[in-house]
């Protein structure tokens, strides 16, 4: 039993936080898994010839510390220099990084509600205060982001936001960096499955910086992969705090072979978005309100029957959806594949009419 002044040494910020919870990653592999937005579909198949070929010996050797050859790559596609690109393990990593790197405990940071609850876990474990500012009740932004009337030194903006899966117009964006001296972050975890990217005002306004992942997009969650996009001298600041090792070899080997593999991506990103036309199409027939999704999931609501109670009911089924107490009439659900859909819009259709 740890002693109780043991504790007491722990700053004070991170013995009152509660931590993030991730969603849940049952180990049985019946569960259809439609809980927290990972892509259906296999990594490329370059990623399985790399890891037949791959050499354990090469695991003896550190690996390249700036994941220069991902950051290489990303840098020509998207047409920028390797110095704007900052490589991390995982998007989240990033998001830790960038509170830790600008905000001192006590100053705040800023995000649209409902949203991503990592932005809020981590601002905890550092004592930053957080402003949550309420979407719409039609997930559009308030008029106040672009007032600059609040303090926060980071504006969070998920684009896709996550648990609405709606975009906000790139113009507010623009305006809400024009206006804030504020550092605006544009999470775009789900961007490849978006119709449209902040990609374009990213040196517009020195003070945008865009996250991405191939957690989503690229099948990858497993290998904890993100970037950061921005201008040089944000991402060499950047470069002082993350650990000098912080991508592992293999996981930058692999997302790079994924990366290289454009048709098969952009192949599985249109299975993906068909399917969420067709999955919105039969949840609206059954009666559900949802909103245009521009990401890989779905929130919905339906008047008869609480979000908690479809998780429930189709957890017991092994079908497992997304519930947050924080918005307790919707259900996020990741867009699976076509059988497991079936699955999902029979076990839902049980619920609301039972036989
Ligand atoms: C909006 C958003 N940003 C970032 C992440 C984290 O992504 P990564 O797996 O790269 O850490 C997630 C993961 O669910 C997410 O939903």
């Amino acid at each position: 039993m740890t002693r109780t002044n043991t504790l007491s040494l722990f700053r004070k910020s991170i013995l009152g936080a509660a931590g993030y919870t991730p969603g849940e990653q049952p180990s049985s592999p019946d569960v259809i898994k439609l809980n927290t937005n990972e892509n259906p579909y296999p990594p490329s198949p370059r990623v399985t010839e790399l890891l037949r070929a791959f050499d354990p010996a090469t695991l003896r050797k550190y690996p390249e510390p700036t994941s220069r050859a991902l950051r290489e790559a990303i840098a020509a596609r998207l047409d920028l220099d390797a110095g704007n690109v900052l490589v991390g393990n995982g998007s989240d990593e990033l998001i830790k990084l960038l509170i830790n790197a600008v905000c001192e405990p006590g100053d705040s940071i800023a995000y649209p509600f409902p949203t991503y609850t990592y932005y809020k876990s981590s601002a905890d474990l550092f004592g930053v205060r957080t402003i949550e500012i309420p979407f719409t009740e039609d997930f559009r932004l308030s008029a106040k982001f672009a007032e600059n009337s609040s303090p926060a030194k980071l504006i969070f903006l998920c684009r896709p936001n996550s648990p609405s899966g709606t975009n906000v117009p790139l113009y507010e964006i623009e305006k809400i960096c024009a206006s804030n001296e504020a550092i605006v972050i544009v999470d775009e975890a789900y961007v490849d499955f978006s119709e449209d990217s902040a990609l374009s005002l990213l040196f517009v306004h020195s003070n945008l910086v865009i996250l991405r992942t191939f957690s989503k997009g690229y099948s990858l969650a497993g290998i904890r992969v993100g970037y950061m996009l921005a201008e040089k001298e944000i991402i060499a600041e950047m470069n002082k705090l993350r650990d000098s090792y912080n991508v592992n070899s293999l996981s930058q080997m692999i997302a790079l072979a994924a990366f290289e593999d454009e048709p098969y991506h952009s192949e599985c990103i249109s299975k993906v978005t068909k399917e969420r036309s067709r999955l919105s199409s039969e949840l609206k027939k059954m009666g559900f309100r949802l909103f245009d999704s521009q990401a890989n999931f779905i929130l919905a609501a339906h008047d008869g029957v609480a979000g908690g109670a479809f998780y429930n009911a189709l957890k017991t089924n092994e079908v497992f959806i997304r519930y947050f107490a924080h918005i307790p009439e919707y259900i996020r659900i990741t867009i699976g594949t076509p059988k497991q859909n079936d699955a999902l819009i029979e076990g839902i259709a049980e619920i609301i009419a039972p036989k």
